[in-house]
């Protein structure tokens, strides 16, 4: 097992997480957005966005959120050069752990269409696929 630190993201973090996301989404990198809606999400619901460090260099992001009902994972990457040491991993059950600790029951996650190789990540840590429709609608 890689020997990780996870922690909170904080504001220093920003340039990191947009090289992470660039490099481990590629055209799919909401770059553009990191700092408007990791400041958005932080104010909403703070200490959520966790990032994952290894010899002091960040190579890993993930946000959970609760909305009262069911926790979410979201942003769940790690940079290409740092994959498959587990890093993920720790990430998302670190991620658990704190919704748990907000009476958080169930957990769910979308997977773009196209990217159904990340299914065996989330399988190997305990996550089913489930017959869903997944709608979405702009409003703002
Ligand atoms: C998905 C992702 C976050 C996994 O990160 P990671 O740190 O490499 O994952 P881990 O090393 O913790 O993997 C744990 C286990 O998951 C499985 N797994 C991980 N990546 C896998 C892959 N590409 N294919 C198949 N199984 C995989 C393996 O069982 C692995 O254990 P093993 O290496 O001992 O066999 C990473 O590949 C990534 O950033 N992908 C691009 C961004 C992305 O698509 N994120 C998901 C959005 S829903």
């Amino acid at each position: 097992m890689t020997d990780i630190h996870i922690r909170p993201y904080t504001k220093a973090d920003l340039d990191a997480v947009s090289e992470i996301w660039t490099a481990a989404f590629g055209a799919d990198a909401p770059s553009k957005l990191v700092d408007q809606s990791i400041s958005e999400k932080e104010r909403f619901q703070p200490g959520l966005v966790f990032v994952a460090e290894l010899d002091g260099r960040l190579v890993g992001t993930t946000i959970a959120g609760y909305d009262g009902y069911r926790g979410w994972l979201n942003g769940v990457a790690v940079h290409p050069d740092f994959q498959r040491r587990g890093i993920a991993r720790e990430m998302v059950h670190h991620a658990i752990a704190k919704l748990q600790t907000l009476g958080c029951l169930k957990v769910n996650l979308q997977i773009r269409d196209g990217n159904e190789a990340v299914v065996s990540f989330y399988e190997s840590l305990g996550f089913e696929v489930e017959k869903r429709i997944s709608m979405g609608k702009l409003i703002g």
